[in-house]
């Protein structure tokens, strides 16, 4: 059958027979044209998680040469929806604040094939895909220092806290001094946990709930303290 045991959505050569599907998903404004198959993460439909952090998505104002990083990308939803939404924003904005730079990074060599896909179809512009292990581009990022003053991510759970710990650790280390992490994960799979080791690696950071829905957590982290209108749904913790 198409899925071999060990075909975990985070190989990088999934195994199993390639079954393409087709999505539209409507999320916060804008329709994503999306292509999926067998062997990635959330094929039959955009990951619940995924909706929820996009519907709750912290999006700073543009400037020029703005960088902006996912990690662990899939085929693609929150990049593609970040800069439909910055379009539509350069587009109603009379000041046409500038599409920020996106990097899309992603280890799984199939949904990296649809995430490229997904880019056409979407007519997204500004999406640099790296393609491997994040923890591979990270030196090199560095090294021609670009930083980042938003990160996000549906982090890739089933690799375990301490790769999930290595890759925020990098990040960290990439952000833009006013910059933030934001991510999602679901209580019943560790997020207060996880929570706990981020807050022992920054203690001086602030972590904020943005979100708490259907057993999801919208958290974001900041080494500077960072105002989020009226979405907070509870205080510093
Ligand atoms: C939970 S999925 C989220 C996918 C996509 N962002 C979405 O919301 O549908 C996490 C993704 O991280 C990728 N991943 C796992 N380990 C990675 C690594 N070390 N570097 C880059 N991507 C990685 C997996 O292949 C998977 O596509």
């Amino acid at each position: 059958m198409s899925s071999p045991k060990n075909d975990q959505y985070f190989s990088k050569k999934p195994k199993s027979e390639l079954k393409v599907r087709k999505l539209f998903e409507s999320i916060r404004s804008h329709t994503l044209n999306l292509q999926t198959s067998t062997g990635v993460f959330s094929p039959e439909s955009v990951d619940k998680g995924t909706r929820i952090l996009i519907e709750n998505l912290i999006l700073p104002e543009s400037y020029p040469g703005m960088n902006i990083l996912e990690i662990g990308a899939g085929y693609g939803p929150i990049s593609i929806w970040l800069e439909k939404d910055y379009q539509f924003q350069n587009q109603i904005n009379e000041k046409n604040p500038p599409i920020p730079n996106i990097y899309a990074s992603e280890i799984n060599e199939r949904a990296i094939w649809l995430l490229k896909r997904n880019i056409i179809t979407n007519n997204c512009k500004k999406i640099t895909v790296l393609k491997g292990d994040f923890r591979d581009h990270f030196e090199s990022l560095k090294e021609k220092g670009i930083s980042f003053q938003a990160i996000y991510t549906n982090p890739p759970l089933k690799t375990g806290h301490e790769t999930m710990l290595e890759l925020f650790e990098q990040a960290m280390d990439l952000l833009a001094p006013n910059g933030f992490i934001q991510y999602v994960q679901m209580k019943k799979l560790g997020a207060p946990g996880f929570l706990k080791k981020l807050k022992i690696i920054q203690p001086d950071w602030f972590f904020t709930y943005v979100r708490k829905k259907g057993g999801y957590h919208v958290i974001l982290a900041s080494p500077t303290e960072y105002e989020i209108e009226s979405k907070v749904s509870s205080g510093y913790f």
